[in-house]
């Protein structure tokens, strides 16, 4: 089947969620490198432990804040280059490149490439992280909103090369997030007492991972295809909420598109996103355990061989197949055992 791909010789101007004009190519014509197909990791390498990041210690945190000062040291040239890793998920989010078989844009948000697509950016963002500081155990944290003890900032983004001014100065800790954020409304609305807004966040993770995501596309979003007429647009359960909303509730309030978190090619120049994404990640782990079954929740061909492009931590560009990341000890990491106190929320 034709599959949905990015034509990377067509990089070009882009458009934000509010529709300003964006730029977020990258330097060197990529089209023109040389291509590598994924090869997953040696499987004697040693499994990454993704920890809540609640949990993590001092070391780990000087550690990791060390790689991202080095990375935005780096020169824009280099695919390391913390803007560069940024400009990823503008790439992608603001459809700068044409579909490899039409002349529509591809974009991965708002459907069943949600989950794959993000999974990839954050696993190759790791492995840069840990070569520059020669650490091939060190894994992302998690923000763990989804825990009573996560639903505030954790402490270490509020420090180092963690902090980010652009971000909403009421909601930082010790605020406790609102899982289903929605800025219109939130204008007008009055904030909950800490105690109130956690029972409500526990009792929304219950619908969004278990009651409303009973059938795969509710959960990972609709069949979007190759071709003009392909994009579907209505994103899974988790990807509407909690995503989309931490999102714009983590953003600055005062900037035009809530930058950075709160506008998708802004997003990831916040070091928080990929504690989001990490999150994120976790939980579509957790929702394939529930199924009970190691068959993929989606065996439709054009979703399991839809490729896309990465540096990896050597900087060569890899492509790489939906169908290579449904398995993440063959990626070598994963999660901290951890409890889900949502799953008990049932109403
Ligand atoms: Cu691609 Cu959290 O967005």
């Amino acid at each position: 089947p034709i599959v949905l791909s990015p034509n990377l010789t067509t990089c070009h101007h882009s458009l934000t969620d509010e529709d300003h004009g964006v730029y977020c190519c990258p330097p060197n014509p990529e089209a023109e490198e040389s291509i590598f197909d994924f090869k997953f990791p040696d499987s004697s390498s040693p499994i990454r432990v993704r920890r809540a990041a609640h949990h993590v210690d001092k070391d780990y945190i000087a550690k990791y804040n060390k790689a991202i000062s080095i990375m935005k040291s780096l020169p824009y040239t280099d695919p390391r280059n913390w803007y560069r890793q940024a400009d990823m998920h503008c790439l992608y989010c603001t459809g700068s490149y044409n579909q490899e078989h039409s002349n529509s844009l591809m974009k991965i948000h708002r459907s069943w490439l949600f989950f794959p697509w993000h999974r990839m950016m954050i696993y190759f963002h790791e492995r840069v992280v840990g070569s520059l500081i020669g650490d091939e155990t060190f894994a992302l944290p998690f923000w763990n909103w989804d825990s009573p003890e996560g639903m505030m900032i954790p402490d270490f983004y509020m420090n180092g090369s963690f902090f980010d001014v652009d971000r909403d100065r009421s909601h930082l800790p010790p605020q406790v997030a609102d899982l289903n954020f929605d800025y219109d409304f939130a204008i007008n609305a009055t904030t909950l007492p800490p105690r109130d807004q956690t029972a409500v966040n526990t009792a929304f993770m219950y619908n969004q991972m278990v009651s409303g995501a009973k059938k795969a596309e509710l959960f990972m979003g609709c069949p979007y295809k190759a071709g003009e007429e392909g994009f579907c647009d209505a994103p899974g359960t988790i990807e509407a909420a909690p995503h989309n909303a931490l999102h714009t509730w983590v953003g600055c309030n005062l900037n035009p598109e809530r930058e950075n978190m709160g506008a998708f090619y802004s997003a990831a120049r916040d070091p928080i996103f990929y504690g989001h994404h990490s999150n994120i990640d976790r939980l579509w782990e957790v929702w394939r355990k529930l199924r009970g079954t190691d068959d993929p929740a989606i065996m439709d061909a054009e979703w399991l061989d839809s490729y896309f492009y990465f540096h990896n931590e050597k900087s060569q560009l890899v492509r790489i197949r939906i169908r290579d990341v449904l398995d993440i000890t063959k990626l070598r990491y994963k999660f901290e055992t951890i409890d889900n106190p949502w799953l008990n929320a049932r109403p």
